[in-house]
Protein backbone atom coordinates (compact mmCIF):
# COMPACT_ATOMS: atom_id res chain seq x y z
CA UNK A 1 0.00 0.00 0.00
CA UNK A 2 1.83 3.37 -0.99
CA UNK A 3 2.18 6.01 1.45
CA UNK A 4 -0.73 8.22 -0.40
CA UNK A 5 -3.29 5.22 -0.33
CA UNK A 6 -2.18 4.67 3.67
CA UNK A 7 -3.27 8.63 4.18
CA UNK A 8 -6.30 8.03 2.17
CA UNK A 9 -7.47 5.11 3.60
CA UNK A 10 -6.80 6.60 7.24
CA UNK A 11 -9.41 9.92 5.80
CA UNK A 12 -11.66 7.39 4.17
CA UNK A 13 -12.95 5.90 7.62
CA UNK A 14 -12.43 9.43 9.91
CA UNK A 15 -10.53 7.97 12.25
CA UNK A 16 -6.82 7.17 14.12
CA UNK A 17 -5.41 4.02 12.88
CA UNK A 18 -2.62 2.49 14.11
CA UNK A 19 0.22 1.21 11.58
CA UNK A 20 -1.23 -2.28 12.25
CA UNK A 21 -4.67 -1.71 11.58
CA UNK A 22 -3.85 -0.08 8.32
CA UNK A 23 -1.81 -3.16 7.22
CA UNK A 24 -4.76 -5.60 8.74
CA UNK A 25 -6.83 -3.39 6.81
CA UNK A 26 -5.30 -3.75 3.43
CA UNK A 27 -6.60 -7.27 3.04
CA UNK A 28 -10.16 -5.46 3.08
CA UNK A 29 -8.87 -2.62 0.53
CA UNK A 30 -8.45 -5.25 -1.97
CA UNK A 31 -11.62 -6.74 -1.65
CA UNK A 32 -13.68 -3.79 -2.56
CA UNK A 33 -12.33 0.07 -3.44
CA UNK A 34 -12.20 2.66 -0.56
CA UNK A 35 -13.50 5.76 -1.31
CA UNK A 36 -13.74 8.75 1.02
CA UNK A 37 -17.22 9.53 2.32
CA UNK A 38 -16.67 12.80 1.10
CA UNK A 39 -16.06 11.97 -2.51
CA UNK A 40 -18.53 9.01 -3.71
CA UNK A 41 -18.22 8.22 -7.25
CA UNK A 42 -21.48 8.57 -8.96
CA UNK A 43 -21.89 5.19 -9.75
CA UNK A 44 -22.49 4.00 -6.79
CA UNK A 45 -25.31 2.68 -5.23
CA UNK A 46 -26.48 4.99 -2.21
CA UNK A 47 -29.37 4.51 0.80
CA UNK A 48 -30.27 7.66 2.12
CA UNK A 49 -27.21 9.60 0.91
CA UNK A 50 -24.95 6.90 2.15
CA UNK A 51 -22.39 4.37 -0.42
CA UNK A 52 -22.95 1.00 0.22
CA UNK A 53 -18.87 1.18 -0.07
CA UNK A 54 -18.88 3.38 3.23
CA UNK A 55 -16.99 1.71 5.81
CA UNK A 56 -18.58 1.35 9.25
CA UNK A 57 -15.90 1.62 11.80
CA UNK A 58 -17.59 0.00 15.29
CA UNK A 59 -14.19 -2.00 16.03
CA UNK A 60 -13.58 0.98 18.85
CA UNK A 61 -15.74 2.03 21.80
CA UNK A 62 -15.22 5.67 20.75
CA UNK A 63 -18.19 7.44 22.46
CA UNK A 64 -18.81 9.94 19.55
CA UNK A 65 -23.10 9.45 20.64
CA UNK A 66 -22.42 11.91 23.61
CA UNK A 67 -21.73 14.91 20.81
CA UNK A 68 -25.53 15.45 20.38
CA UNK A 69 -25.80 16.30 24.31
CA UNK A 70 -23.47 18.89 24.55
CA UNK A 71 -23.78 20.46 21.09
CA UNK A 72 -27.44 21.12 23.04
CA UNK A 73 -25.44 22.29 25.90
CA UNK A 74 -23.84 25.69 24.31
CA UNK A 75 -21.04 27.62 24.85
CA UNK A 76 -22.26 28.48 28.95
CA UNK A 77 -20.25 25.74 29.83
CA UNK A 78 -17.15 26.25 27.56
CA UNK A 79 -13.68 26.12 29.93
CA UNK A 80 -11.21 28.59 29.22
CA UNK A 81 -7.94 28.64 30.91
CA UNK A 82 -6.06 32.09 30.66
CA UNK A 83 -2.32 31.74 29.39
CA UNK A 84 -0.90 32.38 33.48
CA UNK A 85 -2.82 29.92 34.78
CA UNK A 86 -1.88 25.99 35.76
CA UNK A 87 1.89 26.42 35.09
CA UNK A 88 2.77 24.73 38.22
CA UNK A 89 3.13 20.80 38.28
CA UNK A 90 1.67 20.55 41.65
CA UNK A 91 -2.05 20.82 42.77
CA UNK A 92 -2.47 20.51 45.53
CA UNK A 93 0.85 19.68 47.63
CA UNK A 94 -0.50 18.50 50.69
CA UNK A 95 -2.60 16.24 48.75
CA UNK A 96 -1.79 11.97 48.78
CA UNK A 97 -2.69 12.53 44.93
CA UNK A 98 -0.63 15.77 44.51
CA UNK A 99 -1.65 16.73 41.17
CA UNK A 100 -5.05 15.67 41.57
CA UNK A 101 -7.39 19.44 41.21
CA UNK A 102 -9.44 20.31 44.09
CA UNK A 103 -12.09 21.43 41.91
CA UNK A 104 -12.30 17.60 39.59
CA UNK A 105 -11.92 16.08 43.00
CA UNK A 106 -14.64 18.21 44.50
CA UNK A 107 -17.24 17.02 41.50
CA UNK A 108 -16.19 13.82 41.69
CA UNK A 109 -17.34 13.57 44.81
CA UNK A 110 -20.38 15.14 43.99
CA UNK A 111 -21.59 13.19 41.08
CA UNK A 112 -20.74 9.78 43.07
CA UNK A 113 -22.93 11.33 45.33
CA UNK A 114 -25.98 11.98 43.10
CA UNK A 115 -25.65 8.90 41.50
CA UNK A 116 -25.17 6.68 44.17
CA UNK A 117 -22.92 4.19 42.09
CA UNK A 118 -19.96 4.02 44.52
CA UNK A 119 -18.37 5.15 48.25
CA UNK A 120 -16.26 7.37 48.25
CA UNK A 121 -15.98 7.91 51.77
CA UNK A 122 -12.62 6.02 53.42
CA UNK A 123 -10.93 6.05 50.19
CA UNK A 124 -8.08 7.78 48.12
CA UNK A 125 -8.78 9.81 45.10
CA UNK A 126 -5.94 8.80 42.41
CA UNK A 127 -6.04 10.54 38.67
CA UNK A 128 -4.68 9.09 35.71
CA UNK A 129 -4.68 9.93 32.28
CA UNK A 130 -7.52 8.14 31.47
CA UNK A 131 -8.17 4.35 33.19
CA UNK A 132 -5.96 3.03 31.19
CA UNK A 133 -3.75 4.65 33.14
CA UNK A 134 -4.36 3.78 36.60
CA UNK A 135 -5.01 -0.02 35.26
CA UNK A 136 -1.50 -0.21 35.21
CA UNK A 137 -0.58 2.09 38.11
CA UNK A 138 -2.90 -0.21 40.12
CA UNK A 139 -1.26 -3.50 38.98
CA UNK A 140 2.11 -2.23 39.85
CA UNK A 141 1.06 -0.65 43.36
CA UNK A 142 -0.59 -4.21 44.23
CA UNK A 143 2.59 -6.27 43.51
CA UNK A 144 5.07 -4.21 44.36
CA UNK A 145 5.06 -4.63 47.85
CA UNK A 146 4.69 -8.06 48.03
CA UNK A 147 7.55 -8.87 46.90
CA UNK A 148 7.07 -12.53 45.23
CA UNK A 149 9.91 -14.18 43.46
CA UNK A 150 8.07 -14.66 40.32
CA UNK A 151 5.52 -12.53 38.34
CA UNK A 152 1.70 -12.55 39.53
CA UNK A 153 -0.91 -13.76 37.66
CA UNK A 154 -3.38 -11.19 36.35
CA UNK A 155 -6.72 -12.79 35.37
CA UNK A 156 -10.29 -12.03 34.45
CA UNK A 157 -13.42 -14.00 33.52
CA UNK A 158 -14.01 -14.55 29.53
CA UNK A 159 -14.89 -12.75 27.76
CA UNK A 160 -12.82 -10.39 29.33
CA UNK A 161 -11.54 -6.45 28.35
CA UNK A 162 -8.96 -6.89 25.37
CA UNK A 163 -6.76 -4.38 26.59
CA UNK A 164 -6.12 -6.33 29.94
CA UNK A 165 -4.00 -9.09 28.68
CA UNK A 166 -2.33 -6.55 26.34
CA UNK A 167 -1.44 -4.09 28.90
CA UNK A 168 -0.68 -7.04 31.42
CA UNK A 169 2.52 -8.27 29.33
CA UNK A 170 3.13 -5.50 27.29
CA UNK A 171 6.09 -4.36 29.00
CA UNK A 172 6.98 -8.03 30.41
CA UNK A 173 6.98 -6.90 33.90
CA UNK A 174 8.55 -9.31 36.24
CA UNK A 175 5.80 -8.13 38.56
CA UNK A 176 2.93 -9.38 37.19
CA UNK A 177 1.93 -11.40 33.78
CA UNK A 178 -1.42 -12.35 32.17
CA UNK A 179 -3.11 -15.29 33.42
CA UNK A 180 -5.87 -15.75 31.15
CA UNK A 181 -9.35 -16.26 32.10
CA UNK A 182 -10.18 -16.40 35.49
CA UNK A 183 -12.72 -19.34 35.57
CA UNK A 184 -9.60 -22.14 34.69
CA UNK A 185 -7.30 -20.22 37.16
CA UNK A 186 -6.15 -22.93 39.61
CA UNK A 187 -2.83 -21.74 40.81
CA UNK A 188 -2.12 -21.16 44.74
CA UNK A 189 -0.97 -17.63 45.82
CA UNK A 190 -1.54 -14.25 45.63
CA UNK A 191 -2.97 -13.29 42.12
CA UNK A 192 -5.16 -10.53 40.83
CA UNK A 193 -8.34 -10.71 39.77
CA UNK A 194 -9.64 -7.73 36.99
CA UNK A 195 -13.46 -7.30 37.43
CA UNK A 196 -15.96 -5.40 35.34
CA UNK A 197 -19.25 -4.51 35.75
CA UNK A 198 -21.01 -3.83 33.17
CA UNK A 199 -18.84 -5.92 31.52
CA UNK A 200 -16.62 -5.00 28.10
CA UNK A 201 -17.65 -6.71 26.03
CA UNK A 202 -21.01 -8.16 27.02
CA UNK A 203 -22.16 -6.14 29.37
CA UNK A 204 -23.06 -8.71 32.36
CA UNK A 205 -23.02 -7.58 35.34
CA UNK A 206 -19.99 -9.21 37.49
CA UNK A 207 -18.40 -10.63 40.42
CA UNK A 208 -15.54 -11.91 41.30
CA UNK A 209 -15.24 -15.29 40.25
CA UNK A 210 -12.02 -17.02 42.00
CA UNK A 211 -12.84 -15.94 44.73
CA UNK A 212 -9.63 -17.18 46.71
CA UNK A 213 -7.56 -15.85 49.65
CA UNK A 214 -4.53 -14.27 48.68
CA UNK A 215 -6.53 -12.38 45.98
CA UNK A 216 -6.64 -9.17 44.90
CA UNK A 217 -9.21 -7.18 43.04
CA UNK A 218 -9.59 -4.45 40.80
CA UNK A 219 -13.15 -3.18 40.01
CA UNK A 220 -13.38 -1.57 36.75
CA UNK A 221 -16.63 -0.01 36.60
CA UNK A 222 -16.00 2.33 33.55
CA UNK A 223 -19.68 1.18 32.56
CA UNK A 224 -21.64 1.70 36.12
CA UNK A 225 -23.75 4.68 35.20
CA UNK A 226 -26.96 4.85 35.24
CA UNK A 227 -27.40 5.27 31.04
CA UNK A 228 -25.96 1.77 30.39
CA UNK A 229 -26.97 -0.65 33.90
CA UNK A 230 -29.25 -0.19 36.95
CA UNK A 231 -27.42 1.44 40.22
CA UNK A 232 -28.11 -1.37 42.58
CA UNK A 233 -26.15 0.24 45.01
CA UNK A 234 -23.16 2.28 45.91
CA UNK A 235 -20.31 -0.10 45.18
CA UNK A 236 -17.89 -0.35 47.96
CA UNK A 237 -14.19 -2.04 46.88
CA UNK A 238 -10.25 -1.55 47.89
CA UNK A 239 -9.79 -0.10 44.06
CA UNK A 240 -12.74 1.21 41.74
CA UNK A 241 -11.70 2.67 38.49
CA UNK A 242 -13.92 5.17 36.51
CA UNK A 243 -13.60 7.23 33.90
CA UNK A 244 -15.05 9.84 32.03
CA UNK A 245 -14.62 8.85 28.69
CA UNK A 246 -17.48 5.98 29.53
CA UNK A 247 -19.42 8.41 31.49
CA UNK A 248 -19.33 11.65 29.94
CA UNK A 249 -18.44 10.96 25.97
CA UNK A 250 -14.98 12.75 26.86
CA UNK A 251 -12.76 10.09 25.64
CA UNK A 252 -10.35 12.53 24.37
CA UNK A 253 -9.92 14.33 27.71
CA UNK A 254 -7.94 11.24 29.07
CA UNK A 255 -9.27 11.58 32.40
CA UNK A 256 -10.49 8.46 35.25
CA UNK A 257 -9.89 8.04 38.24
CA UNK A 258 -9.52 5.58 41.21
CA UNK A 259 -11.18 5.04 44.63
CA UNK A 260 -8.75 3.54 46.87
CA UNK A 261 -9.08 2.49 50.08
CA UNK A 262 -5.52 1.44 51.05
CA UNK A 263 -3.11 4.31 51.28
CA UNK A 264 0.14 2.62 50.71
CA UNK A 265 -1.31 1.28 47.42
CA UNK A 266 -2.89 4.97 46.56
CA UNK A 267 0.95 5.81 47.48
CA UNK A 268 2.16 3.94 45.08
CA UNK A 269 -0.32 4.58 41.87
CA UNK A 270 0.47 7.94 43.18
CA UNK A 271 4.22 7.01 42.18
CA UNK A 272 3.36 4.97 38.54
CA UNK A 273 1.81 8.16 37.35
CA UNK A 274 4.70 10.52 38.87
CA UNK A 275 7.47 8.51 37.00
CA UNK A 276 5.37 7.89 33.87
CA UNK A 277 4.08 11.02 32.75
CA UNK A 278 4.65 13.32 36.47
CA UNK A 279 1.17 13.84 36.75
CA UNK A 280 -1.81 14.62 34.56
CA UNK A 281 -2.80 17.64 32.55
CA UNK A 282 -4.46 20.08 34.11
CA UNK A 283 -6.19 21.66 31.80
CA UNK A 284 -7.99 18.36 30.95
CA UNK A 285 -8.60 18.05 34.40
CA UNK A 286 -10.16 21.63 34.59
CA UNK A 287 -12.65 20.39 31.86
CA UNK A 288 -13.63 17.33 32.97
CA UNK A 289 -14.61 18.87 36.13
CA UNK A 290 -16.46 21.72 34.10
CA UNK A 291 -18.09 18.38 32.75
CA UNK A 292 -18.95 16.46 35.31
CA UNK A 293 -20.10 19.88 37.48
CA UNK A 294 -22.84 20.37 34.26
CA UNK A 295 -24.10 16.70 34.55
CA UNK A 296 -24.88 17.19 38.11
CA UNK A 297 -26.21 19.98 37.74
CA UNK A 298 -28.48 18.58 35.18
CA UNK A 299 -29.18 15.58 37.40
CA UNK A 300 -31.11 18.25 40.17
CA UNK A 301 -34.32 18.86 40.30
CA UNK A 302 -33.81 22.41 40.10
CA UNK A 303 -31.58 23.15 37.29
CA UNK A 304 -30.39 25.62 34.59
CA UNK A 305 -33.55 25.31 31.98
CA UNK A 306 -31.43 24.58 29.51
CA UNK A 307 -29.77 21.51 30.85
CA UNK A 308 -31.46 18.16 30.08
CA UNK A 309 -30.56 15.72 32.56
CA UNK A 310 -27.79 13.76 31.14
CA UNK A 311 -28.45 10.07 32.35
CA UNK A 312 -31.99 10.52 31.17
CA UNK A 313 -31.21 11.80 28.05
CA UNK A 314 -28.07 9.53 27.38
CA UNK A 315 -30.00 6.13 29.01
CA UNK A 316 -33.24 6.71 26.39
CA UNK A 317 -30.68 7.23 23.31
CA UNK A 318 -29.65 3.91 24.88
CA UNK A 319 -32.74 2.06 25.39
CA UNK A 320 -33.68 3.41 21.37
CA UNK A 321 -30.84 1.97 20.43
CA UNK A 322 -30.66 -1.40 21.89
CA UNK A 323 -34.41 -1.91 21.33
CA UNK A 324 -33.64 -1.07 17.11
CA UNK A 325 -30.88 -3.26 17.38
CA UNK A 326 -32.91 -5.89 18.80
CA UNK A 327 -35.37 -5.88 15.99
CA UNK A 328 -33.17 -5.96 13.23
CA UNK A 329 -31.34 -9.19 14.62
CA UNK A 330 -34.63 -10.92 15.32
CA UNK A 331 -35.69 -10.34 11.30
CA UNK A 332 -32.14 -11.08 10.31
CA UNK A 333 -32.16 -14.70 12.05
CA UNK A 334 -28.45 -15.31 11.48
CA UNK A 335 -27.28 -13.10 14.71
CA UNK A 336 -28.27 -13.25 18.17
CA UNK A 337 -27.48 -11.20 20.78
CA UNK A 338 -28.04 -11.23 24.63
CA UNK A 339 -31.29 -10.43 26.81
CA UNK A 340 -30.54 -8.77 29.71
CA UNK A 341 -32.55 -8.70 33.14
CA UNK A 342 -35.40 -5.83 34.25
CA UNK A 343 -33.29 -4.37 37.40
CA UNK A 344 -35.00 -1.60 39.91
CA UNK A 345 -32.07 1.98 39.74
CA UNK A 346 -31.99 3.27 42.77
CA UNK A 347 -31.17 6.85 40.78
CA UNK A 348 -34.40 7.09 39.02
CA UNK A 349 -36.44 4.46 40.86
CA UNK A 350 -37.86 2.69 37.78
CA UNK A 351 -37.03 -1.10 36.85
CA UNK A 352 -34.33 -1.05 33.82
CA UNK A 353 -32.71 -3.11 31.69
CA UNK A 354 -28.66 -2.80 31.31
CA UNK A 355 -28.20 -1.17 27.60
CA UNK A 356 -24.48 -1.78 27.27
CA UNK A 357 -21.99 0.31 25.40
CA UNK A 358 -21.23 -2.66 23.47
CA UNK A 359 -23.42 -5.32 21.78
CA UNK A 360 -22.13 -9.04 22.04
CA UNK A 361 -23.13 -10.12 18.36
CA UNK A 362 -23.06 -14.27 17.77
CA UNK A 363 -23.47 -15.59 14.94
CA UNK A 364 -24.65 -19.14 13.76
CA UNK A 365 -22.33 -21.50 15.04
CA UNK A 366 -18.62 -21.83 13.63
CA UNK A 367 -19.14 -18.89 11.28
CA UNK A 368 -16.41 -16.15 11.70
CA UNK A 369 -18.76 -13.09 12.73
CA UNK A 370 -15.82 -10.83 12.37
CA UNK A 371 -15.09 -11.75 9.02
CA UNK A 372 -18.48 -11.85 7.63
CA UNK A 373 -18.91 -8.17 8.90
CA UNK A 374 -15.85 -7.09 7.66
CA UNK A 375 -16.85 -8.66 3.98
CA UNK A 376 -19.80 -6.07 4.33
CA UNK A 377 -17.72 -3.53 5.29
CA UNK A 378 -18.57 -3.30 9.16
CA UNK A 379 -15.33 -3.05 11.29
CA UNK A 380 -15.93 -4.91 14.42
CA UNK A 381 -13.80 -6.88 17.28
CA UNK A 382 -13.37 -10.83 16.92
CA UNK A 383 -14.50 -12.26 19.92
CA UNK A 384 -11.08 -14.12 20.10
CA UNK A 385 -9.43 -10.70 21.41
CA UNK A 386 -11.53 -11.02 24.17
CA UNK A 387 -10.85 -14.87 25.36
CA UNK A 388 -13.97 -16.03 23.79
CA UNK A 389 -14.96 -17.86 19.91
CA UNK A 390 -15.00 -16.18 16.91
CA UNK A 391 -18.93 -16.36 16.58
CA UNK A 392 -18.27 -13.36 18.68
CA UNK A 393 -18.06 -9.88 17.45
CA UNK A 394 -18.08 -6.68 20.39
CA UNK A 395 -20.17 -4.05 18.30
CA UNK A 396 -19.67 -0.26 19.55
CA UNK A 397 -23.37 0.91 20.26
CA UNK A 398 -21.45 4.06 21.40
CA UNK A 399 -21.36 6.23 17.42
CA UNK A 400 -22.74 8.72 15.97
CA UNK A 401 -26.48 8.47 14.92
CA UNK A 402 -25.86 8.36 11.13
CA UNK A 403 -23.29 5.50 11.51
CA UNK A 404 -25.58 3.64 13.94
CA UNK A 405 -28.19 3.75 11.63
CA UNK A 406 -25.96 2.82 8.76
CA UNK A 407 -25.07 0.46 10.78
CA UNK A 408 -28.46 -1.68 11.06
CA UNK A 409 -29.52 -0.81 7.55
CA UNK A 410 -26.45 -2.42 6.62
CA UNK A 411 -27.08 -5.26 8.63
CA UNK A 412 -30.16 -6.16 7.74
CA UNK A 413 -29.32 -6.72 3.89
CA UNK A 414 -26.94 -9.60 5.27
CA UNK A 415 -29.49 -12.08 4.14
CA UNK A 416 -26.71 -15.49 3.83
CA UNK A 417 -23.52 -15.92 4.79
CA UNK A 418 -21.09 -16.49 2.23
CA UNK A 419 -17.79 -16.47 0.77
CA UNK A 420 -15.02 -17.66 3.12
CA UNK A 421 -17.49 -18.81 5.16
CA UNK A 422 -19.23 -21.92 4.38
CA UNK A 423 -22.89 -21.48 2.54
CA UNK A 424 -26.14 -21.47 5.10
C1 LIG B 1 -13.65 -1.69 30.83
C2 LIG B 1 -12.79 -0.54 30.44
N1 LIG B 1 -11.86 -0.11 31.28
C3 LIG B 1 -11.05 0.90 30.98
C4 LIG B 1 -11.14 1.53 29.75
C5 LIG B 1 -10.17 2.64 29.45
O1 LIG B 1 -10.77 3.88 29.41
P1 LIG B 1 -9.94 5.24 29.33
O2 LIG B 1 -8.49 4.91 29.29
O3 LIG B 1 -10.41 5.93 28.09
O4 LIG B 1 -10.29 5.99 30.56
C6 LIG B 1 -12.08 1.13 28.83
C7 LIG B 1 -12.18 1.76 27.51
O5 LIG B 1 -12.79 1.28 26.59
C8 LIG B 1 -12.93 0.05 29.18
O6 LIG B 1 -13.85 -0.41 28.33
Amino acid sequence: MSKGNKQALRKSINCRLTDATVVEMQNIEQAFVIKSSNTPSVTEEKVDGHSSEEIINLDHGDPTMYESYWKNVGSKYTVTIPAYQSLSYFSNAKNLCWFLEPKLEEEIKKLHKVVGNAIVQDHYIVVGTGSSQLIQAALYALCDSLNEPNPISVVSAAPYYSSYPEVTDFLRSRLFKWGGDARSFDEDGPYIEMVTSPNNPDGVLREPVVKRAKGMLIHDFAYYWPQYTAITSPADHDIMLFTVSKCTGHAGSRIGWALVRDQNVAKKMVKFVELNTIGVSKEAQLRAAKILEVITASCQRVKPHDLENFFEHTHNLMAERWKKLQDSVKNNKLFYVQKYPLQQCNFTGDFTETYPAFAWLKSKEGIDCEKLLREHKILTRSGRRFGSDQEYVRISMLSRVDEFDLFLQRLSTIRRISSGNSEL
